[in-house]
């Protein structure tokens, strides 16, 4: 694997891939790196000759008080990880190779709409921080696709949107949440919770579950739904910041559709756990 910091020998690297008539996969990535973020190689393989990771903790993306300094930055480990995992290229920039000293702030892409409410409610400016990362990102490597996990389902939302109104020819494909035996779904701040913590933890994903199964049967009262999931993530111990019932797109949910999607996050110690499923109506 070939590891690249600055953005003019990654265009240099890529131009040449790109005379040779090659396609390139990017998985975006904040490194810290689990199997989850493996899956995203894996499937990136799957769409194009060659791959290629960034490795970039995007201040931009972290509210004041949020865990910017403390976010777990595991470099030489990633590397092994991308290695074993046939990734041909790390893209691991400095903050100021990504956001060069302009007059003034740097400039801001705003996904409007998908970027409010749930994560972008709690996090203001979070996903402004993400969607103009990724258009620079987008930029410097050009990629033909680009592989998200869609635990961050709001994220994914935010990137879809991004790329039809910004015209970028890009491929991006979401890839299923990999989660570990018990059901908690994979997540470098997952590196946060205590050995007790971790126990309780997957009681996210079950209480999930378990409204969704509610949800699949026709008990469409969205509101109560949402309530009695919070109540029971309180029971488990968790700090719930929201549980919501919406349309696949994000839109409000409709009582007469066959699918939803069910977005939680929830406080667990250190730890803001992020999680979701998509519901189809049972037959
Ligand atoms: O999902 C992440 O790890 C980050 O939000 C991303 C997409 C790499 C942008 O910094």
């Amino acid at each position: 694997m070939k590891t690249l910091t600055l953005v003019t020998d990654l265009r240099k690297e890529l131009q040449q891939l790109r005379s040779e008539g090659l396609t390139l996969a990017l998985v975006p990535t904040m490194g810290n790196l689990h199997q989850g973020h493996l899956r995203l190689i894996e499937e990136a393989r799957r769409h194009a000759d060659r791959v290629i990771t960034s490795i970039f903790v995007n201040p931009l993306q972290f509210g004041p008080g949020e865990d910017f300094d403390s976010y777990p930055r595991t470099l030489e480990a990633d590397c092994e990880k991308l290695t074993a995992a046939g990734c041909d290229y790390l893209f691991n920039p400095g903050v100021e190779e990504v956001y060069p000293k302009t007059q003034g702030e740097p400039t801001r892409v705003v996904v409007p709409g998908v970027s409010e409410g749930l994560c972008g409610h709690k996090r203001p400016g979070h996903f402004d921080g993400v969607a103009t990362v990724v258009t620079k990102l987008f930029n410097f490597v050009q990629p033909d696709v680009a592989c998200f996990g869609q635990k961050d389902y709001q994220q994914l939302a935010v990137i879809r949107k991004l790329v039809v109104d910004l015209a970028f020819p890009i491929k991006i494909v979401g890839v299923p949440t990999h989660r570990s035996p018990d059901g908690l779904a994979l997540s470098s701040r997952n590196a946060y919770l205590t050995a007790d913590e971790r126990r309780k933890a997957s009681g996210l994903y079950a209480t999930l579950k378990a409204t969704g199964q509610k949800l699949a049967a026709g008990n469409t009262h969205f509101h109560e739904l949402s309530h009695q999931a919070r109540a029971r993530l309180a029971e488990l111990g968790f700090s719930p910041e929201y549980v919501e019932i919406r349309s696949p797109d994000l839109g409000p949910p409709q009582q007469n559709a066959n699918q939803w999607v069910l977005l939680a996050a929830a406080r667990l110690g250190k730890a803001r756990l992020i999680d979701n499923l998509v519901v189809h109506r049972d037959e």
